[in-house]
């Protein structure tokens, strides 16, 4: 029986991957390849020693779906593909309702078809609205302030929705808080296109030179220092969530847990510890804020310890470490990789 991983070529996905590998599971992946790279696949086997199924399809495309389900005995889906950038969801709503709903609905559909119904989805704790108290437990007031957002929060209550039609669904809704950092030996990482639109991958380019300086989204903010305050997780304590996770599929029902640390840094804390650990300066110039952050957002992380018997062990340092290792040996992401091979 296999895991199958949906966007398992991307940042979480593939952590994600070398830990289903190690753990002993079969993993099959389906990513469109649309924001990673094939070079992420030999990268894991080299880590791992073992090898992934690789499906280059969209999960728009139904019957690519059914080819996978027919080939494979698949016991539970780890569903990460979707589109995830905040701003162009506020661009181009139309593509991010179309590919993140309809993504999932052909998942689902197909999932029923062949008798499958573990899930375990990736949510963002974008979906809580603001004005709760921190930190933000799972049962705090939803609702989300952009199409990226809203999509995540109707797929929640799409499976909500499955659940309640059938209980022999089992869904794990996990609610990332702010995933960085990479594995610890620099072969995967975040590898965005583009200008990053995230902290720590504009961090690691501005440390590297890439970039010359950070801009720090508002130093007015009601916090310790000024600056916005997050809840930054490693991405391996990330993937390690998904493997309880999968656990918890054993019994049917329906369950959202955050995956979080429970610890809040501001932007100065990032810059000035990633600094220290790294030796090396972050020049940044302090900006107005971004429209649509918020102050401070951390997460209530007791359900999942309870529940799931998880928790993150990884701290701001390793996250820093970490993310430049990546970013040294990774100057161009994985298309600099792929530029050395062939030359
Ligand atoms: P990512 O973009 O690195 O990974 C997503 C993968 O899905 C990519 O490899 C992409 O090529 C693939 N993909 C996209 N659309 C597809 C489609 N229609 N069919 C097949 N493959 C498709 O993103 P990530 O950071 O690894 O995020 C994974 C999931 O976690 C996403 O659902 C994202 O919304 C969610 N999430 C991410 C963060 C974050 O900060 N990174 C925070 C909260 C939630
Ligand atoms: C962190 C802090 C910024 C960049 C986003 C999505 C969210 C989720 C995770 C998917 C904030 C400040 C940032 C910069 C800065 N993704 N900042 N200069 O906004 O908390 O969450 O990623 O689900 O949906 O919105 O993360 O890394 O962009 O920002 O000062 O160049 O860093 O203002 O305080 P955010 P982020």
């Amino acid at each position: 029986m296999a895991i199958l991983v949906t966007g398992g070529a991307g940042y979480i996905g593939s952590h994600t991957c070398v830990e289903l590998l190690e753990n002993g599971h079969d993993v099959i992946v389906i990513d469109n390849l649309s924001n990673s790279s094939l070079d992420v696949l030999d990268r894991i086997h080299t880590l791992t020693n073992k090898k992934v199924t690789f499906y280059k399809g969209d999960l728009l495309d139904r019957t690519m779906l059914e080819t996978i389900f027919t080939g494979h005995s698949i016991e539970s889906v780890i569903h990460f593909a979707g589109l995830k950038a905040v701003g162009e969801s506020v661009e181009q709503p139309n593509r991010y309702y179309y590919t993140n709903l309809m993504s999932t609905l052909h998942l689902l559909q197909v999932m029923d078809k062949y008798n499958v119904h573990k899930l375990v989805f990736s949510s963002s704790a974008t979906v809580y609205g603001t004005g709760n108290l921190m930190p933000l437990n799972e049962e705090a007031r939803l609702s989300a302030v952009n199409p990226y957002g809203r999509t995540k929060l109707m797929i929640e209550e799409m499976l909500a929705d499955h659940y309640r039609s059938n209980q022999a669904w089992r869904f794990i809704v996990l609610r990332y808080f702010n995933p960085i950092g990479a594995h610890p030996s620099g072969m995967i990482g975040e590898d965005p296109a583009g200008r990053p639109n995230n902290l720590m991958p504009y961090v690691t380019q501005v440390a590297v030179g890439k970039l010359p300086e950070l801009n720090i989204f508002g130093d007015d903010y009601s916090t310790h220092d000024g600056t916005g305050v997050r809840d930054y997780i490693h991405v391996v304590d990330l993937a390690l969530g998904h493997i309880q996770a999968l656990k918890k599929t054993a019994e049917p029902g329906y369950h959202t847990y955050n995956l979080g640390t429970g610890q809040g840094y501001s932007v100065l804390d990032v810059i000035h510890t990633f600094e220290e650990v790294n030796g090396n300066p972050v020049p940044y110039r302090v900006q107005g804020r971004r429209s649509g952050d918020a102050a401070v957002c951390y997460a209530d992380v007791e359900k999942a310890k309870k529940e799931l018997n998880w928790e993150a062990t990884r701290g701001l340092q390793d996250m820093c470490r970490d993310a430049w290792r990546w970013q040294v040996q990774n100057p161009n992401g994985y298309q600099k990789a792929r530029s050395f091979q062939s030359n």
